[in-house]
């Protein structure tokens, strides 16, 4: 009652007020022979200020307007101050009391014009939106969508592989417990972060029609936040991944074959290979090493993590286009390895879970490695069966 009634008092004093100063403006225009050339400023209680309205007459027809500074404007048009907007909008950096070092760009209030690729010629603040918003969002987001269907329309018409030959028993050990830890922090930091960053760069698309702003809005936070905090996680884990299973990723001659022929995914027969086949390691020196380095990176700009370096607008502009073109090349890339690691290969999952696999799995996914197990080259047992925690079963099969 009491909040109705001075809702309607407040609407009443507004609309008076507007009125007001309607008929002023009004009273002013319609009595162009009072606009002085410059009028002496209006003093309301002690505080003088310039009447805008007090124009000089054809002040615009000087040759030399548009080259008018601040000063000489105001002496022709009072409080007209478009002179120095047009500076600001066009970058110029005035002076600060404040230290280069501390506040590098407190003088700048808008970046100077830049043309990142992709944008116009524009301030920077703009061509970073321009890149983000006609760029990265839409073909980001159509190339992850493309991989999701492509892998979709795979399963669909292939399945899952399976295992051509009956399954032994004998196991062969193809990851020790501590390759499985750093593998499974890596990918859980890596889901955390993609699901985050998915929202954040695409959310408003698919959620926000469905849960609304305020769920929405709640949620981009605490997954902006999870995102932060998971990105110096993923990038230990991720040199921990690197060191450990770099050996096994090294170029070697059967990779040519193995390229030339697709890994034999179409034609059903594999083509052979040592502990991790060339598609393999494509992903692990493209998506892991090349990708994830210039992820990690930038995300660690973006964190403000690096010591010493200077964090202005257009070093995070940079390093926000360079991480978001980055992860989505990096995301399309692990599709495709979740899909090979989950449904799309039989066994796979459950060697990355329990360490082992079955010598028919090991003969035809990775016969060279298989072949270099049977000759002893390579022990099939890596740890000592109590610590890799397999039943004592397998582990007697694996000595059999
Ligand atoms: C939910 C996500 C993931 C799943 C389900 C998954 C699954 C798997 C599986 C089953 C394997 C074993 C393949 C084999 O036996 O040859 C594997 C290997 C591997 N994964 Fe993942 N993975 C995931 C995410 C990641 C991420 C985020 C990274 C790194 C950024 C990664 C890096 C590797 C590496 C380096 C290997 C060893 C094989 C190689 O070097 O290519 N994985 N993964």
């Amino acid at each position: 009652m009491i909040h109705s009634l001075m809702q309607r008092v407040f609407t009443t004093v507004l609309a008076l007020g507007l009125f007001g100063a309607a008929s002023h403006v009004a009273a002013q225009n319609a009595t162009p022979a009072a606009a002085a050339p410059v009028a002496a400023p209006e003093s309301v209680g002690g505080v003088k200020s310039a009447n805008i309205f007090s124009v000089a007459p054809d002040a615009n027809t000087d040759p030399k307007y548009a080259d008018q500074t601040n000063g000489e404007r105001s002496k022709v048009q009072p409080g007209n101050n478009a002179p120095m907007w047009r500076q600001v909008g066009a970058g110029v950096t005035g002076y600060s009391s404040l230290p280069l070092s501390q506040a590098p760009e407190a003088g700048n209030l808008i970046q100077p014009f830049v043309q990142y690729p992709g944008s116009r010629l524009t301030n920077a603040g703009e061509a970073w939106r321009q890149v983000r918003n006609q760029w990265i969002i839409p073909y980001g987001g159509a190339l992850l969508l493309i991989v999701v269907g492509a892998i979709a329309l795979f399963y669909w018409r292939k399945g899952t592989m399976a295992l051509h030959g009956q399954e032994t028993g004998r196991q062969i050990e193809r990851f020790t417990p501590f390759e499985r830890s750093a593998h499974w922090s890596n990918a859980i930091a890596f889901c955390a972060l993609a699901i985050s960053g998915v929202v954040m760069a695409f959310g408003k698309f698919f959620l926000l029609p469905i849960i609304g702003t305020s769920l929405f809005g709640w949620l981009t936070f605490v997954l902006k936040n999870v995102h932060n905090f998971a990105g110096p996680l993923f990038a230990v884990s991720l040199v921990i991944v690197l060191i450990t299973f770099v050996r096994d990723n090294l170029p070697s001659a059967d990779d040519i074959q193995w390229l030339l022929h697709g890994g034999g995914l179409f034609s059903g027969k594999e083509v052979p290979s040592h502990r991790f086949n060339a598609g393999e390691k494509v992903v692990f020196w493209g998506g892991v090493f090349f990708l994830g380095g210039i992820v990690v990176a930038s995300g660690f700009v973006l964190d403000k993590l690096i010591p010493g370096l200077i964090y202005e607008r257009s070093t995070m502009q940079m390093a926000h286009m360079i991480h978001g073109v980055a992860t989505v090349l990096m995301m399309a890339m692990f599709i495709g390895h979740i899909y090979m690691g989950t449904i799309g290969m039989q066994g796979a999952y459950k060697a990355m879970r329990e360490g082992y696999v079955d010598e028919t799995w090991a003969k035809e996914h990775h016969q060279l490695w298989y072949d270099d197990i049977q000759a002893g080259k390579i022990p099939a047992q890596r740890t000592a069966p109590a610590s890799a925690g397999v039943s004592s079963a397998s582990a007697a099969s694996v000595q059999a």
